[in-house]
């Protein structure tokens, strides 16, 4: 199979924006797929760590180059970047608009899938943004509890109610807008986010929380909130695909802590 067959096997079934994201960002489509990694970002690091592996095609998520449509100009991360790529030989694909624009979002249907809880995801009014009611209720405590342990987050910030059950969830993974509107909504207790304006959400969070409603704001970090699709991605890919090899390949959060090394 070619880089360009698989990557029009995994889009099927998505819709078609105007403009896409979802294209080609390196390499030759023609490439034929012994090895196919899948990650979140192409780092510096996760394109090494697939070279040495010695694959053929990476599937990402989001941008390379520090932009949407990686319409950016010849900053010296980039040259340097766009060197190490190419002399990788590896051919890149972004999966991203496809990924989210699908009846069931692939994003939060990995992150609840890995998460191990069960419920039902629906689509909000809002922008990508989902609800999930959950079928056991769940106090923020125990939601960011578990996101550490079976999502490896590091460090989940949870703003407002931490003890109080609920099934009443959003999810608005990534960078959403919409999240604001979301916390009002009288249906939603808990919002679950990737990254999250402070003085704006998560204070009023607080406030309702202060106040006596039941309102949480969870931030679990941009790749945290995400990866897990990407994971499911691969899982998928190995059980379909034995014609080659498919490895999840960990980007790691962005982040690093004082009590690291
Ligand atoms: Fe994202
Ligand atoms: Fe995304």
């Amino acid at each position: 199979m070619k880089a360009h067959e698989l990557f029009e096997e995994i889009i099927n079934g998505g819709h078609a924006k105007e403009k896409t994201c979802d294209v080609i960002k390196a390499g030759d489509p023609n490439k034929e797929l012994k090895k196919v990694a899948v990650t979140m970002f192409a780092t510096v690091d996760t394109v090494k760590k697939a070279q040495e592996w010695g694959a053929d095609m990476i599937i990402v998520h989001e941008p390379t180059y520090y932009d949407h449509f990686e319409e950016i100009e010849d900053l010296p991360v980039v040259v340097a970047k766009r060197k190490l790529i190419e002399n990788s030989g590896i051919t890149i694909y972004r999966y991203h608009d496809y990924m989210h624009d699908r009846e069931v979002d692939q994003i939060p249907e990995g992150e609840i899938y890995y998460l191990g809880l069960k419920g039902k995801i629906e689509k909000t009014p809002y922008s990508a943004s989902y609800f999930f009611k959950a079928d056991e209720p769940i106090t923020a405590l125990e939601l960011a509890n578990k996101m550490e342990k079976e999502l490896g987050i590091k460090r989940v910030r949870i703003a407002g109610t931490r003890d109080k059950k609920s099934t009443k969830i959003a999810l608005c993974f990534g960078t959403p807008g919409g999240v604001f509107e979301l916390l009002c909504d009288e249906n939603i207790e808990m919002v679950l986010t990737g990254e999250a304006c402070e003085w704006r959400l998560a204070e009023y969070a607080r406030d309702a929380d202060a106040l006596g409603m039941n309102k949480t704001l969870i931030v679990m970090g941009h790749i945290g909130s995400e990866r897990d699709g990407m994971r499911l991605l691969a899982k998928r890919l190995s059980e379909n695909h034995t014609d080659f090899e498919t490895r999840y390949i960990e980007c790691g959060e962005v982040y690093t802590y004082t009590d690291e090394e």
